[in-house]
């Protein structure tokens, strides 16, 4: 069955010395605790703490993700990182498609197609973030929005592909707002996509897809979030800076 997962996106936050107090925090506050087994934590720090993250992690407590990644295999692509250096680095996620980059940086869904074919051709797990913005949902048009991205970004993978994607839902309008979905607003779209991935995969493949929500969860509304059939966890921002936070989170299963 899927698992159940939360991943922190730390985005363009924090120094050196406040990511090492960060995850420092982390580790104390995951060795005292029992994780359900079935229970993943994931954090993505900015590129240059990756490789601490990894030291922290020790492939035991937390796995480790890139926020972003190339579309390209390698060569002249100043400023990019390709996955092949994510996985020689022995990085395991990667979040690709955050609706930041695709408002910021122009990312479209043939583009975040391109990067999931890089990370997946390199052994790597894509977090793949989809999600409509606010004149979207006020036009009612979520479900057409979000069908368009998993379409675009996923549905040329194999079903043995698609079982190595994690889909997050972040609505664009609850990001960073302090506005958070209803757990029945979050639920709605999570069916939705699993029933898009159940028409082109089958039932068994859509049941081992783990959807995600974020926008504005923190340790106060993500015990409810949670507890909806198709929500298999949170994508984290803000309140993945805070260890105390992080940890109620991950608590709320
Ligand atoms: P937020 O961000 O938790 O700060 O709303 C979530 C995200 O963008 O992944």
């Amino acid at each position: 069955m899927r698992k159940h997962i939360v991943a922190g996106n730390w985005k363009m936050n924090l120094t050196f010395t406040e990511a090492d107090e960060l995850l420092d925090d982390l580790m104390s506050e995951l060795e005292k605790v029992e994780l359900p087994r079935d229970t993943q934590v994931i954090v993505c720090p900015p590129f240059p703490y990756l490789e601490m993250a990894s030291d922290y992690a020790n492939d035991s407590y937390f796995m480790v993700g890139a926020q972003n990644v190339s579309d390209q295999e390698k060569g002249a692509y100043t400023g990019e990182v390709s996955a092949a250096m994510l996985e020689s680095c022995e990085i395991d996620y990667c979040i690709v498609g955050h609706s930041e980059r695709r408002a910021y940086y122009g990312e479209t869904d043939a583009l975040v197609a391109a990067k999931v074919n890089q990370l997946l051709a390199h052994g790597l797990k894509p977090i793949v973030c989809v999600g409509e913005v606010l004149e979207e949902r006020e036009a009612g048009r979520q479900l057409d929005v979000v069908k368009k991205q998993v379409e675009g970004g996923l549905f040329h993978l194999s079903a043995e592909q698609m079982q190595q994607v994690i889909i997050a839902y972040e609505p664009v309008w609850a990001i960073g707002t302090g506005k958070t979905a209803t757990p029945d607003q979050a639920q709605e779209i999570h069916a939705h996509i699993r029933s898009l991935l159940a028409a082109k995969y089958g039932q068994a493949v859509a049941d081992e897809v783990s959807i995600l929500y974020g926008g504005s969860c923190k340790p106060s509304n993500a015990k409810e979030l949670f507890a909806k059939p198709d929500i298999d966890g949170g994508l984290i921002g803000g309140a993945s800076l805070k260890a105390e936070d992080f940890m109620g989170i991950v608590q709320s299963f």
